[in-house]
This record gives C-alpha cells, structure tokens and sequence, in this order.
C-alpha cells in the first residue's frame, strides 16, 4: 500500500500529557499552550477532561480553560466525556467535539472508568444521543490495543470488537491507544489488519505511548496499513494515571519530523511547535522529551 499523502495530527498534549502531571499547572499556562498548539497549525487539539476531579485532578480547570482560549477558525478544540455528566459540562463550555474512551482489557476499563466495557458502552449511548441531539461529534478511544498494565495480552480480535460497537453507536472515528507502549511495528500492522476489517480504516487512528521507544516504528507501520491520522503530543507530554510507568505519547515534534521527510503534508510548522513544546517544558521544568526539540535546540 502506498503512503498517505496528507496526514492530520490530533494534539493530545494539554490533555493526555498534563492530566498526568504531579504539580499544579495553572490555568494561564494551560491556555497558552493551547493557543502556542493553534498558531503552530495544529488543526485538532484535545485542550482537557470532563472527568470527576477526584479521578483525574489536573483536569478540574477544563471549563476555564475552554473559556480563555483563542478559539481560531478550522480549528477543532475537544474534550474527554466519560459519560452524560461530563458531556453536559463540556457543552456548556461551548465545547462542539467530545471523545468517549472504553478499553480493550476489562481491569483497566475498572480501574480506569470503575466499569467493564460492557458497561461503559452502555453509559455512551445517552453521551452519543445527547451529542448527537446538539450537533456536537463524537470521536471513541480504545485504550490497552496492544497490552494491559493488569491483563497483560490482549487480543486484536477484541479490540476490533469494542472498535465496531463504538463506530456502530455513532463515533465517527475510533483511536487504538497504545496506552503503555508496548506494541512493536509487527503486532501494529496485524491489528490494524484485524481491526480494519470491521471499521474502515479511514476511521481508524493510531495513539500510541513511547514507554518503549517503538512508537515511530509504530506510526510508519500504521502508514504502511494505510492509517492517515494520529495522536500525538508536544515534548511527549503524558502519561496515563491508571498505567503506572506509562511514558508520554510520541512526540508531535518527532511525529512531523518523521512525516515531513515521507513527504507527508501536516500543515504544522515545525519551528513554532517545537517553542510550545519548549515553553510547556520550562514551565514544567524539565527538559523536552523530543528528540527532535533537544536536537535542534543542542544545534543552536
Ligand atoms: P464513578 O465514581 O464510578 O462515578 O466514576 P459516579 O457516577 O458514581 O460518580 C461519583 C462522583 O463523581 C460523583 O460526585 C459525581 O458527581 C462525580 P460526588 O457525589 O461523589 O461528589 N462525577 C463527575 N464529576 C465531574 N465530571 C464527570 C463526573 N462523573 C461523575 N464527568 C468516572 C466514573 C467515569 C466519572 C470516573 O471513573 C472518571 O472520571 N474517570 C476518568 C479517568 C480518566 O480521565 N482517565 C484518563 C483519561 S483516559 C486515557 O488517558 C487513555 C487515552 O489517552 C487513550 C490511551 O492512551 O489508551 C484516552
Ligand atoms: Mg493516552
């Protein structure tokens, strides 16, 4: 198959990357990320969660944040909704694109949203009527594609299946999370042969965390499977609070690096997102976890 020519990044990094910080980021600093990912020609940018606080404490500012963005046009500005609560509050803050995440893996549905995935589908569909009764889309989440923290394997097969029930319901597009990194470029091409089978793969999109230094390998696997759209997040922000050692996704920097010299179209000017990344990280206070940042950056 031959490569896409056009590829859209969906930036995940004010939320999949700072919901997994230990100190507090302010509000100010959270919008200005935002706006620093916008001016950079990132098109999607996933800017917080509708969760419960008590879950996922970093995300308790998302309503103000969603207020002090400069919202531009043609830009989609989303959020995570577990459920009908979170759907409410995102509309309210004038959010117009919400993502539902269920698992793959059963322990981490429980640990990760205190249900089994049976249950969560369930607690989507009044999110996806709601939302559909708003004109607002919804994007799905598959987290544990390629492993579980607590199950271990998982199978492509019942990935594909929680993968059909979510475009079934009304997702317009299904992202596989490889949320602790343990995938590698065979087992990538195998699921999306598997999953490809049951929903398009126009609807598909990879995430995937860099715990094990294989998520580069994994997007390029994904292109030659004919996938076009991926997650990623500036500096490798992240984590996953319910994953213990879980790293940051892959850097949106080395994602476009790697796109560019493919010939692959983003639409992202690398310059100005390697200063967000590098102004998130100082304010942080750590160093960048792109290579491509601390390359450029060793350069000057
Ligand atoms: P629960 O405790 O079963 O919920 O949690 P509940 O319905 O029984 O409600 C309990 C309390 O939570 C109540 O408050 C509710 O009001 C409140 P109380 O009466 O005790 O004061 N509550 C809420 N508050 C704010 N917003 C809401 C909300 N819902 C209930 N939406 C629940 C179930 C789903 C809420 C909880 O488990 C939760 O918030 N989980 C979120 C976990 C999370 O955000 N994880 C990280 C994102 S997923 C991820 O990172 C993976 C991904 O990146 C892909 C990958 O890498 O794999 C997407
Ligand atoms: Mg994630």
């Amino acid at each position: 198959m031959s490569l896409p020519s056009h590829v859209r990044l969906v930036e995940v990094g004010p939320r999949d990357g700072l919901q997994n910080e230990k100190q507090p980021i302010g509000v100010a600093d959270k919008v200005r990320l935002v706006d620093d990912l916008s001016a950079a020609g990132l098109a999607y940018i996933e800017v917080g969660s509708f969760v419960s606080p008590k879950w996922v404490p970093q995300m308790a500012g998302s309503a103000e944040v969603f207020a002090g963005i400069d919202r531009r046009s043609g830009v989609t500005y989303a959020a995570l909704t577990p459920n009908l609560q979170g759907l409410e509050a995102a509309l309210a803050a004038g959010v117009r694109e919400v993502a539902v995440f269920a698992a793959a893996s059963e322990a981490f549905s429980q640990r990760n949203i205190n249900c089994s995935i049976a249950e969560s589908l369930k607690r989507f569909e009044p999110v996806m009527d709601a939302a559909q009764r708003h004109g607002v889309r919804v994007r799905g989440y598959v987290s544990c594609v390629l492993g579980c923290p607590y199950d271990g394997a998982v199978s492509a097969r019942q990935v594909a299946v929680v993968c059909r029930e979510l475009q079934a319901m009304g997702c317009h597009e299904v992202s596989l999370g490889d949320t602790i990194g343990v995938g590698t470029a065979g087992a990538v091409r195998h699921l999306f042969e598997v999953v490809g089978r049951e929903v398009p793969r126009e609807r598909l999109a990879g995430h995937f965390h860099d715990t094990y230094g294989q998520a580069l390998a994994n997007i390029y696997a994904s292109l030659l499977e004919g996938i076009a759209v991926f997650d990623a997040s500036v500096a490798g922000l992240g984590g996953c609070p319910y994953a213990r050692g879980a790293t940051g996704n892959v850097a949106s920097e080395d994602v476009v690096y790697l796109l560019q010299g493919l010939g692959i179209e983003t639409g992202v000017n690398l310059a100005g997102l390697i200063e967000a990344g590098q102004r998130i990280s100082r304010v942080l206070g750590r160093e960048s976890a792109s290579r491509v940042a601390r390359a450029r950056s060793a350069r000057e």
